[in-house]
């Protein structure tokens, strides 16, 4: 059984100030929560605020929105897998669609990131995602299985169980367009059969695949129902504390 991963990936957003009021919030409501995994993304600024917020909760774990693949060294405004370490970060999300879209990330880029991450034992949470007119012309599978086989090629097995993939179609990312749990359930099950042909059958049932994509409470329990939806990555819904527990509490539900 794959326990289920919500993630809220804050993107530009939350000061200090805003991250540990938000923290204080999750933790009187949902503070004890064991049965589902729980994973706050906020910006590079507010990671140890956020850290310093949950304080004992260690069952909450704390992620970053990107790194550099480098150890260490003359590359200014990078941040590397150690650094990130150094702050007790678990998680680490790479090759999100705004970082493809606006920062030129391709899967030749996020690759050698995946493999810096899990040298550094922080957990890669891998984006892929089709845009709407790869959808409209009948791509998606194409474009998934060209995402995964790039950016995780040279996994080992154990490595790839212990990364966690992001469908995220881009045309429902910040549109309020969620796509249905019917779309969004085919487009896992096709993830899931490309793991399988990467690696094998037991390492492919491991892997937790996320939707994301105007993820909110009145979608989420009926996506996360689906066989093959293992949890949520949530953009503009995680910036609120009352409903992201909603979409939390909706995970535990099955
Ligand atoms: P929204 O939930 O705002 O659509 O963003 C999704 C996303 O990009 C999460 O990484």
């Amino acid at each position: 059984m794959r326990k289920k991963i919500i993630a809220a990936n804050w993107k530009m957003n939350m000061t200090q100030a805003e991250s540990a009021r938000f923290v204080e919030s999750f933790l009187r409501d949902l503070g004890e929560i064991t049965d589902v995994e729980v994973v706050i993304v906020p910006p590079f600024t507010a990671i140890a605020k956020v850290i310093e917020a949950l304080g004992r909760a260690q069952n909450i774990k704390v992620g970053a929105q990107n790194m550099y693949w480098e150890k260490s060294g003359a590359f200014t405004g990078e941040i590397s897998a150690a650094l990130l370490r150094d702050l007790f970060v678990h998680y680490v999300v790479l090759g999100h669609s705004e970082r493809r879209t606006l920062f030129g990330e391709t899967d030749e880029i996020v690759n050698p990131k995946v493999h810096a991450a899990h040298e550094a034992t922080l957990h890669p949470i891998v984006c892929i995602g089709e845009t709407l007119e790869q959808r409209d012309k009948g791509n998606v599978e194409k474009i998934l299985s060209i995402q995964l086989r790039g950016s995780l090629a040279g996994l080992k097995p154990k490595e790839l169980q212990e990364t966690v993939i992001a469908y995220e179609p881009v045309w429902a990312i910040g549109t309020g367009r969620n796509a249905t749990p019917e779309q969004a359930q085919e487009a896992h099950a096709f993830v899931r059969k490309t793991l399988r042909e990467m690696a094998d059958d037991a390492t492919a049932e491991r892997v937790r695949i996320q939707y994301g994509g105007s993820v909110k409470p009145e979608n989420a329990r009926e996506l996360m129902s689906q066989p093959d939806i293992d949890g949520a990555l949530v953009g503009g819904a995680s910036l609120d504390p009352r409903s992201f527990v909603q979409i939390v509490k909706a995970a535990r539900e099955r």
